[in-house]
């Protein structure tokens, strides 16, 4: 509990580990009791009661949860620093420096209005998302992207794959830091990010981002395959007619 001291205390830890996200897990449970969602994956709950941006009940707690153990893994104690390797030429490519990428980060984090959380994310879908609200809508794919949420909303609901999260409700950062929210921004980008699980993070959307590609490729080619032979098909009863009328 008093891992990420003195940049996170073991008070702040003791209230948003052990009374806020257990209280999203708690309350996601009783929803889901009964229903259709018990058994699911939180990811499967999230993206169907995210409901194209028309949310269901039970999106908020299913929403937080994730989040919060997705926040919890982005830190490390002695983290902050530079990342390296190829998620630092990304950041490169995609923001023009590591400094340009901090900035644009802390500022997302920073005017984000109420409650809601910052992220970095790998944007590799090509698919329709039909979603009205997805705030980078564009066909410029498998880039870095900075977007924020509101409440409980992850980049996992746009189809995204969510690469590094600060969570700016005011539970996370109150006691430590009243109401100075950029101070925590900047301790949490200094000190506590774990560039480490961000790079593994980048790898495994790249990997997911390929596999599907090889799967829709597939599905192409089956596509086409089953085109050419219901051609094949029709030419032969074409000529089958045209028999019959020479007869
Ligand atoms: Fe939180």
């Amino acid at each position: 509990m008093n891992a990420l001291e003195p940049h996170m205390s073991q008070e702040t830890l003791e209230y948003h580990w052990g009374k806020h996200h257990r209280a999203y897990v708690e309350n996601l449970n009783k929803q889901i009791v009964g229903t259709e969602l018990d058994g699911m994956s939180l990811e499967d709950i999230i993206i169907i009661s995210y409901n194209k941006g028309d949310i269901l009940p039970t999106f908020n707690n299913a929403g937080q949860i994730w989040n919060h153990e997705f926040f919890w893994e982005s830190m490390q104690p002695g983290g902050g620093g530079k990342p390296d390797g190829d998620l630092l030429e990304l950041i490169e490519r995609d923001f023009g420096s590591f400094e340009k990428f901090v900035e644009e980060f802390k500022s997302a984090a920073a005017t984000q209005f109420g409650s809601g959380w910052a992220w970095l994310a790998y944007k590799a879908n090509r698919l329709e998302v039909g979603n009205a609200v997805n705030p980078r809508p564009s066909n410029d794919d498998k880039r870095l992207v900075i977007v924020k949420s509101p409440n409980a909303v992850n980049p996992l609901a746009w189809d995204y794959s969510p690469l590094l999260a600060i969570d700016v409700w005011e539970h996370a950062y109150y006691l430590d830091f009243q109401n100075h929210r950029p101070d925590y921004i900047l301790l949490f980008i200094e000190k506590l990010v774990s560039w480490e699980a961000v790079s593994s993070r980048l790898e495994i959307a790249k990997a997911r981002d390929a596999e599907r590609e090889g799967e829709e490729e597939r599905k192409k080619r089956a596509e086409e395959e089953k085109m050419a032979d219901s051609k094949g098909v029709e030419m032969y009863l074409d000529n089958d007619t045209d028999n019959s009328e020479v007869e």
